[in-house]
C-alpha cells in the first residue's frame, strides 16, 4: 500500500504554449483526431506561438491554494505534451519556455508551489515528440493522423532521439527533488521494445526509488488510467481516473460542454466508491490564469467538499452495492453513504450489524438523524451480532443540492 492507493483526489494540469490560441494541446497540429474536434491549423501555425509564451499571470501558489482547498492530494503536469514542448529547462533542445520570453522553469515552479501545500508531485510526460527532427517531426503531408503509422524514423535517427528523451526524463528526476508520480502517455506510437520501455523503468527507479509510474509507458505501471470515464468494476489493480471540465485538456474556450459541480462531484463519490483516484483536469489560459467556467466549478466542488470532504480522501471502498443504492466509503468504524438520487423519506442499508450502530448523522452539519433497525425474528432471538437492515429518516432540509453524505457510526 502506498499513499496513492487512497489519495483519491488530483489535479492535472494541461498548459502549453498553444494555450495562448485557445486551441487544445498538440492535436490541432496534426488535424486532431477522433474523439477531439478537426483542425486545419498547419504545424507551423499551432507551434508559432512558442515564440510568444509570456503567461504574466501564472500564480502556481494560488492554483495549488485552490487543489488544497479542494482535498486534492496530489497534482501532476504536463512537463511536454505531443507537441515537444519542453515547460522545463533542458539542455537536449531550445524548444522550451526556457527560450521563450518567459523564461522561468514553469515544472519547478509548479513542483515549488503545490510541495509548499503538501501535495504531492506528478509529473505527466508525452513519450511522442511531434516536434525533434530525429522521432521524426511531424509534418504538413503526414496528415491525415493515423494511430499506430506515423513516420518511421531510421535506426541511427531513433539512437539520437531516444537519448534525448531518457535525458529529458534524467532531468525531470534529478533536477525538482522528490517526484511521487511520473505520467507518460502516448505510447502507442512505437512498441516497448522501440521506447526501451525496460531500460526506461529502470533509469527513473534508480533516480527515485518510491516513484509510481502509470501504465502508459508500454508493459511498465504501478496503476491504470481509464480515461474520461468511471470503470463499472473496479480494475484489479489500483487506478486512477483521468477526466477534463468540458472535453478538452488543454483551454478551449470554443468548447463550452462544461460538466456541472453536480456532475463532478457524483464522479468523485464513484470513483472514491470502487477504491480510485479522480484526476480532475484544470486548463490554465495563454496567460497562466484559471478561465471563470473552470474556477466556478471547482469553486461549488469547494463549498460540498468542505462538508464532505472526510468522505473522500483516505478512505477505503465501503459497502457492497448490494447493501446500499449507491457508493459508499469507509475509514474505521464509520461508512460514508454517498446519496446521489435524491432519496424518498428515509435510506435503507441492509447486511450491517443492526446491534452496532451508534449513531448516523448528517456528515456535513453534524445533524442527528433517527432510524430503525430489523432482522430475522430468529436472529434477533439467538444471535448477539445479527446482520439486518438500518431504515435512517431523511427530512427534506437535510438534502445537499450536489450530494447528501450522511455518516454511519458502529460500534
Ligand atoms: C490522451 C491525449 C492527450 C491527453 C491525455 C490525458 O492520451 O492524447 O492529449 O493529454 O489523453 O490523459
Amino acid at each position: 500500500m502506498t499513499w496513492f492507493d487512497s489519495a483519491r483526489f488530483g489535479m492535472f494540469i494541461h498548459w502549453g504554449h498553444s494555450s495562448q490560441q485557445g486551441v487544445e494541446l498538440s492535436w490541432p497540429m496534426v488535424g486532431g483526431n477522433a474523439t477531439l474536434p478537426e483542425s486545419d491549423m498547419t504545424v507551423a501555425a499551432y507551434q508559432s506561438s512558442a515564440a510568444t509564451f509570456n503567461p504574466g499571470h501564472w500564480d502556481p501558489a494560488a492554483l495549488a491554494r485552490t487543489a488544497k482547498a479542494l482535498g486534492m492530494q496530489y497534482a501532476v503536469f504536463t512537463t511536454k505534451h505531443h507537441d515537444g514542448y519542453a515547460m522545463f529547462h533542458t539542455k537536449t533542445s531550445d524548444f522550451g519556455v526556457e527560450h521563450s520570453p518567459f523564461g522561468r522553469d514553469i515544472v519547478g515552479e509548479f513542483v515549488d508551489a503545490f510541495r509548499a501545500e503538501g501535495l504531492r508531485i506528478g509529473l505527466y510526460f508525452s513519450l511522442i515528440d511531434w516536434r525533434h527532427a530525429d522521432y521524426p517531426a511531424f509534418i504538413d503531408e503526414d496528415k491525415p493522423y493515423r494511430f499506430g503509422r506515423s513516420r518511421p524514423p531510421t535506426p541511427e535517427q531513433w539512437e539520437r532521439f531516444l537519448a534525448d528523451m531518457f535525458e529529458q526524463v534524467r532531468e525531470l528526476l534529478t533536477n525538482y527533488g522528490k517526484i511521487d508520480v511520473m505520467w507518460f502517455d502516448g505510447g502507442w506510437e512505437r512498441a516497448p521494445e522501440q521506447w526501451k520501455a525496460t531500460e526506461l523503468e529502470a533509469l527513473i527507479r534508480g533516480l527515485q526509488p518510491e516513484i509510481l509510474i502509470n501504465d502508459r509507458l508500454p508493459t511498465v505501471g504501478d496503476f491504470e488510467t481509464p480515461e474520461q470515464f468511471v470503470p463499472a468494476q473496479a480494475p484489479a489493480r489500483t487506478w486512477e481516473t483521468c477526466m477534463t471540465l468540458n472535453e478538452s485538456w488543454g483551454y478551449n474556450p470554443s468548447d463550452t460542454a462544461w460538466k456541472s459541480p453536480r456532475q463532478v462531484v457524483h464522479t468523485l463519490c464513484e470513483v472514491a466508491g470502487r477504491g480510485g483516484n479522480l484526476l480532475l483536469n484544470v486548463s490554465p489560459m495563454g496567460d497562466g490564469s484559471i478561465m471563470p467556467e473552470q474556477r466556478a466549478i471547482l469553486g461549488a466542488m469547494q463549498r460540498w467538499l468542505s462538508g464532505n470532504g472526510e468522505s473522500i480522501a483516505g478512505t477505503e471502498p465501503g459497502l457492497e452495492p448490494w447493501q446500499f443504492y449507491g457508493p459508499s466509503t469507509k475509514r474505521g468504524n464509520t461508512t460514508y453513504l454517498h446519496l446521489l438520487m435524491r432519496p424518498y423519506e428515509s435510506v435503507t442499508v441492509r447486511g450491517v450489524p443492526i446491534k452496532r450502530v451508534k449513531r448516523v448523522t448528517v456528515l456535513a452539519s453534524g445533524q442527528e438523524l433517527t432510524f430503525t433497525t430489523r432482522c430475522s425474528i430468529v436472529d434477533s432471538w439467538f444471535n448477539r451480532d445479527p446482520k439486518g437492515e438500518v431504515t435512517i429518516a431523511l427530512p427534506e432540509d437535510a438534502i445537499d443540492s450536489l450530494a447528501t453524505v450522511l455518516a454511519l457510526e458502529m460500534s
